[in-house]
């Protein structure tokens, strides 16, 4: 009878947690998911799989197998790292609330429309903005290079910058640097120069400066190395809890750029410390998941010191 009664509070426990689960959360939570997964859940690359109109329940055992390395993927297991029970849940309820890829293919079909998917003609870079109201655009490099000269001055005019204070932007994933500037224009990314510099600045802007920008080269670190920072980098700090960074961030810093994980190379030590400081008190707060927030919380100073020297010698 015991035993009863407690699977049966197991089992509604279960239920309330599946109930409390909420789809337009989930949605909110998704931005990162929709890099790869899709805008609406429909992956638009062979290698992701899609997720719309999968069950909720299945969505959630893999998140959490992801999360304990009982099902093994490099990719997902650092997205899944920073979900607690209830993102996943949301995230669940969001994607098994989405037709599936074939409804939304007859649905289009049927509308005469096209998919959604620009083309990437010539000239053009596609983005995909890892916010809520995500969508592809496609942002055109001749345009964002007559934009960016009111960019010149701080981030360089081929968006290598020269003064340690302001990032480059050279070689940056597009989709990042979308993600940015539409963070300044909300305040989801507080910084009193840049808010000036977006307010004027429309969507098909952005994402001009953001093609612009993406496709210049970036400039390799000539830092020295760090043997310290070094091992942080390669193979976090699994006694501190601390994720390594190369899981996001690639072997040589470069980002994961359909993600819109920036690049880390050719950054100077001074803005890579600013960033990580303020990740750590929570100044900078856009990141989706708090998944650099959580990171950066378990640094302490001589780690900062350590990592951003490391990452000033990658090439
Ligand atoms: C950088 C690309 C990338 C991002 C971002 C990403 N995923 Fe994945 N996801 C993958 C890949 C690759 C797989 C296939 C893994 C495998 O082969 O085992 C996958 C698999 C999954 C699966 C299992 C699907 C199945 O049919 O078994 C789920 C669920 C999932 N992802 C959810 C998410 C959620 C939720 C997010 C956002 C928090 C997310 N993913 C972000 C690349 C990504
Ligand atoms: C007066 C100097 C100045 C000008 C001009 C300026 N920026 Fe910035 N920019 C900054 C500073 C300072 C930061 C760092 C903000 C922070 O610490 O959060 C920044 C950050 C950024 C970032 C985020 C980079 C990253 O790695 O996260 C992007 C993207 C960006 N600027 C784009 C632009 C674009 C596009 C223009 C032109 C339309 C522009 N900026 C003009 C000073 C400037
Ligand atoms: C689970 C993925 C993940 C891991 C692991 C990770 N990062 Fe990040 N990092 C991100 C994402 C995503 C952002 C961008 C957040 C945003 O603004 O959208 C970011 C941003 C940053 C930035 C700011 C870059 C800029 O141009 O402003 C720095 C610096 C950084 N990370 C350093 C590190 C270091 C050092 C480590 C290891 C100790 C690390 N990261 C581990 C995902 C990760």
């Amino acid at each position: 009878m015991k035993k009863i009664i407690f699977s049966l509070f197991v089992a509604l426990s279960s239920i309330s947690v599946v109930q409390a689960a909420d789809a337009d959360a989930g949605k909110a939570k998704s931005g990162t998911c929709s890099a790869c997964h899709g805008v609406n859940g429909v992956s638009a690359s062979p290698m992701f799989p899609n997720l719309a109109g999968q069950n909720d329940v299945y969505i959630i055992k893999q998140l959490k197998d992801f999360k304990s390395g009982a099902r093994i993927n490099a990719t997902m297991a650092p997205m899944a790292a920073n979900l607690s029970e209830t993102d996943m849940a949301d995230l669940a309820a969001y994607f098994s609330s989405l037709p599936s890829a074939i409804e939304q293919a007859a649905a289009s079909n049927s509308a005469g429309t096209s998919s959604s998917a620009v083309p990437a003609a010539a000239g053009n870079v596609d983005i995909v903005t890892s916010t809520p109201a995500a969508a592809l655009y496609a942002g055109n490099v001749a345009a964002g290079q007559t934009k960016a000269a009111a960019c010149a001055a701080c981030h360089g005019e081929d968006g290598n910058s020269l003064i340690p204070m302001y990032p480059s932007l050279a070689g940056q994933s597009a989709n990042y640097i979308a993600k940015q500037l539409a963070d300044f224009k909300s305040g989801n990314r507080n910084n009193g120069i840049m808010a000036g510099m977006v307010a004027g600045l429309t969507q098909e802007d952005m994402n001009d400066l953001a093609a612009y920008f993406a496709v210049q080269s970036t400039k390799v670190g000539t830092g020295e190395t760090n043997e310290v920072g070094h091992k942080l980098y390669l193979g976090g700090d699994s006694a501190k809890g601390i994720t390594a960074c190369v899981a996001c961030h690639g072997v040589t810093g470069k980002g994961m750029k359909q993600a819109a994980f920036p690049s880390l190379t050719g950054q100077s030590q001074e803005y890579l410390t600013t960033q990580l400081n303020s990740f750590r008190e929570g100044s900078r707060g856009n990141d989706n998941n708090g998944i650099m927030r959580n990171i950066a919380i378990k640094l302490s100073d001589a780690d900062i010191k350590a990592v951003t020297q490391y990452i000033t010698s990658l090439k």
